[in-house]
């Protein structure tokens, strides 16, 4: 089966970066100037995904917004020929088909993934969380898409993490399969270091079997009173193969101050409009 389908969490509050999310949702702070969730989705597009259900939540309409058509400013645009613009607006607009979804009740990871079951059906579908920014020469997805179509099985997006990260993520029990490849073999969410499996963390991409939602249903809190995806993970991988792949890239955790402007000046630096000139400020700033 190919995946065409994707999930893309984002009611949280974003209180790690209050207060700039007090009135702006989170996954519209902008890296340069383009807002967080459109790198996300840009993957996704970029990807081979077709139908993209965002989990939203209240005081998220600028979401919505972003990413419809706004026949205004494009007529305003249109009329004062800046047409390099209009068509930067139009692109987004058409980027994948966006549907929504509100998750009522902040009631975790696992929760909001439940919420998107009548979307997904009974299909292979992919997660990707707004927090984690991957900037890669093959999207990361896509690296894991092509893991997907060999092995048929859920795949989980990883990365080897610090000692002292480890009780930030969903860490893995790894089984060496091939280069990069390895099987899931238990899940922990954040564990100390002293009780982590390994080092390997999960970092906000997953390709996941349908079969996670009825593991979902039947999920008691857990970490922090939520419902966590790694628990439900942690089940379906006992009831059928799951792997996790080491993909490409570097990612960022946006969610997190430093995190974000390390995406920042580094996307910055990547700009052909701006790379060169931010590259010599800096250089002047750093008296070097
Ligand atoms: C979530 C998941 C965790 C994963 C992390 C990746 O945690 O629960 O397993 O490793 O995303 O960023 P959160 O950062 O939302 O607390």
């Amino acid at each position: 089966m190919k995946v065409k389908k994707a999930v893309i969490p984002a009611a949280g509050f974003g209180t790690r970066f209050l207060p700039a999310t007090k009135a702006v949702p989170k996954e519209m702070v902008p890296i340069v100037d383009t807002p967080t969730l459109q790198y996300i989705i840009e993957e996704a597009a970029a990807s081979g995904i077709e139908d993209i259900l965002i989990i939203t939540g209240r005081s998220k309409r600028a979401i919505e917004d972003h990413f419809d058509k706004s026949y205004e400013l494009e007529t305003e645009l249109e009329k004062s020929g800046k047409t390099e613009y209009l068509a930067e607006l139009q692109r987004i607009s058409s980027l994948a088909n966006i549907h929504y979804v509100r998750q009522k009740q902040a009631l975790g990871l696992g929760h909001a993934i439940l919420c998107a079951k009548t979307f997904v059906g009974n299909e292979p579908f992919a997660v990707l969380l707004g927090d984690d920014v991957v900037r890669a020469e093959k999207p990361c997805l896509a690296q894991m898409i092509e893991v997907f179509d060999k092995y048929q099985s859920s795949i989980l997006g990883v990365q080897e993490v610090a000692p002292e990260d480890v009780s930030k993520y969903g860490i893995i029990k790894t089984e060496d399969v091939e280069k990069d490849i390895y099987r899931v073999r238990g899940m922990v969410e954040k564990p100390s270091l002293a009780e982590a499996p390994s080092r390997i963390a999960v970092l906000g991409r997953y390709i996941i079997t349908p079969e996670i939602f009825e593991l979902l249903e039947n999920t008691k809190p857990g970490k922090g009173g939520e419902i966590q995806l790694t628990d439900a993970l942690c089940t379906l991988a006992e009831k059928q193969p799951m792997y996790c792949y080491n993909f490409d890239g570097k990612r960022y955790d946006v969610g997190n101050k430093l995190g974000f402007l390390q995406a920042t000046v580094e996307y910055a630096l990547a700009r052909k409009d701006l790379g060169a000139q931010f590259r010599t400020y800096l250089k002047e700033l750093l008296g070097e």
